[in-house]
């Protein structure tokens, strides 16, 4: 046998004690400012919107209405990647919102130290066209839905993960998250 009986004991120790931070994810609209911050009052964690991460030249940018390229968003990823690290190094499991839409950016996000798992708010667009147009203070066209669902890359197997339907109430689609991840409002995992 190649391991000793305490590399084992070690290993099992730190997949115990695993910070899992909670990513939650979706087209806008989707609900995850809602749900998200319904999730981190129950569970007792630190919330931020990884919107209000980005870096000064993307707040410009987009001031000026001109979409982001991926090479302006690995720099704003990393930003995020950095803040769920800082947690981990401060023992604590954080709750972000994140659209994190391609696989591509989940895995810059998944890179943090810790262990990262995603909410990812999936929904008949209809739903969702409807309460963006509901909401307020936000205005997005239907083109922006269109053009975020079709670059949706759907969590894939081996991302640890789980999709949560958005009908139902907010309370009842964080009470369906908390479930699919197999936590409850007192545990910490
Ligand atoms: N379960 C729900 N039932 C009814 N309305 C909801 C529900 N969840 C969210 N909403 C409403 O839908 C709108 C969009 O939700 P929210 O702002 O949380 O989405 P978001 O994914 O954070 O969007 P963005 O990516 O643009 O920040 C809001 O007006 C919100 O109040
Ligand atoms: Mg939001």
């Amino acid at each position: 046998m190649g391991e000793s009986f305490q590399e084992i004991a070690c290993v099992i120790l730190v997949r115990v004690n695993t910070v899992a931070h909670l990513v939650v994810m979706g087209v806008s609209g989707s609900g995850k400012t809602t749900v998200a911050k319904r999730l981190a009052d129950r569970l007792g964690r630190p919330f931020v919107e990884a919107d209000d991460m980005h870096p000064p030249a993307n707040v410009a940018k987009m001031a000026a209405g001109t979409p982001l390229t991926d090479a302006d968003r690995w720099p704003w990823l990393e930003l995020v990647r950095d803040w769920l690290s800082e947690q981990t190094k401060a023992g604590r499991c954080g709750v972000i919102t994140c659209s994190a839409l391609r696989r591509s950016y989940r895995d810059i996000l998944r890179g943090a130290d810790g262990h990262v798992r995603f909410v990812h708010l999936d929904g008949d667009p209809e739903v969702i066209a409807e309460r963006m147009r509901k909401r307020q203070g936000h205005f997005m066209p239907p083109s922006l839905l269109r053009s975020q669902l079709d670059t949706l890359e759907p969590l894939e197997p081996d991302e640890d993960g789980v999709r949560v339907p958005i009908d139902g109430t907010p309370d009842e689609i964080a009470d369906e998250a908390l479930k699919r991840l197999g936590l409850s409002d007192t545990g910490d995992s």
